[in-house]
């Protein structure tokens, strides 16, 4: 089976063309184009809504068209077209849902809709070089952590997939962003901080590890901003030398990366899970990435860690054709809505 997919949830306008082998499920991206908004965000500090959708409009068509070119496909040679519903911005949902709903009356293809989180946690059945989805074992746990979500969620198998748990507050990824903010470092935060952080000495700051011990598998981290913020404010006439900087960066990551491998393990060994799927922005982090390795491999050694590649880790849309092909549900064009607040159902 072959699916166009499309994701226009927030400022990235994604298309992909991936298909599925009946014989043994083997998932494989034939195209997968992704244009950004963000450094017309980068320039306001954050995502203004309306200029995110006007950039889905224009471009859409030409992501589209660049994503059928690169297949190499032809319209007929497509099974179906899946979209990201939600959760996401309504402006730039519209856009891909619109898009989409057309495209399929047009070429008279099923259509199915796509929840964005679970998207992130499929990208992990993709196959790429050196990566093998056919290794993962269910039970699974998927962490996903992105620029609003920060959920637990435990697969059964393709159908029976369960929320576990999740952030209270702020998400790991808009803790990142704020407390980038905070430290005058360039929009996305998470990406800026990883950098500086090289730099940094953890250990000169302890900040905060929100609900680290809580019996509960739920995370807070509005309150690690909030220290960060009095940190800063501290500092004399509020301006930070480059080290101070990379030091505060590091002790964040650190305190952020310590409650996220934390949590993941307490509800890994407490469903007894075979496998661990990191999906979402903050997935590309690499000191999660290598803690959450390492502390498997000690605390539990036949739990296999699987990570997206980089670009499958950010928004795009080869995910939700991922989700699509494990769960293909076409559904009529009539009931398929943008759902801003989507979650887990
Ligand atoms: O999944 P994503 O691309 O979009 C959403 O669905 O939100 O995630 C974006 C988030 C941003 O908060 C960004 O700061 C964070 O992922 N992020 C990172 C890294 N790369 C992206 N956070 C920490 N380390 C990174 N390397
Ligand atoms: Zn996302």
């Amino acid at each position: 089976m072959t699916i166009l997919s499309i994701e226009t949830s927030c400022d990235e306008t994604a298309c992909a063309i991936i298909s599925k082998e009946q014989k043994n499920n083997e998932v494989k991206v034939l195209s997968s184009v992704v244009a950004t908004s963000l450094v017309l965000h980068s320039k306001t500090g954050g995502i203004v809504p309306e200029v995110a959708a006007r950039e889905q409009l224009k471009f859409i068509v030409p992501v589209i068209e660049k994503a059928i070119e690169n297949s190499k496909l032809k319209i007929e040679n497509l099974d179906a077209i899946a979209v990201t519903v939600g959760p996401g911005l309504i402006g730039s949902l519209l856009v891909g849902i619109e898009t989409a709903k057309t495209l399929a009356y047009i070429w008279k293809k099923p259509i199915i809709p796509v929840n964005h989180l679970l998207g992130h946690i499929y990208a992990n059945f993709i196959q790429t070089n050196n990566y093998e989805p056919s290794a993962i074992n269910f039970p699974a746990l998927a962490l996903l952590v992105s620029g609003g979500h920060t959920d637990l969620i435990l697969l059964e198998n393709h159908k029976k997939i369960k929320w576990i748990g999740g952030t209270l507050d702020d998400a790991a990824g808009e803790a990142f962003d704020k407390i980038g903010r905070l430290l005058n470092l360039p929009y996305p935060g998470g990406p800026s901080i990883e950098k500086v952080s090289m730099r940094g000495v953890a250990d000169r700051f302890i900040f905060p590890r929100p609900m680290v011990g809580s019996k509960d598998f739920n995370f807070s981290f509005s309150g690690l901003k909030a220290a960060v913020a009095r940190e800063v404010l501290s500092s004399k006439y509020n301006v930070l030398s480059i080290q101070t900087k990379s030091d505060i960066a590091a002790a964040v990551q650190k305190s952020i990366v310590d409650v996220l491998v934390k949590k993941t393990l307490k509800v890994a060994k407490t469903y007894k899970v075979k496998s661990i799927l990191l999906g979402g922005g903050v997935a590309s982090n690499k000191k999660l990435q290598d803690e959450l390795i390492l502390n498997t491999k000690y605390l539990m050694p036949y739990t296999a860690i699987f990570v997206p590649q980089k670009s499958l880790c950010t928004d795009n849309a080869a995910m939700i054709g991922a989700y699509a092909l494990f769960n293909y549900k076409p559904t009529s064009w009539k009931n398929i809505t943008a759902n801003p607040q989507l979650y887990f159902n």
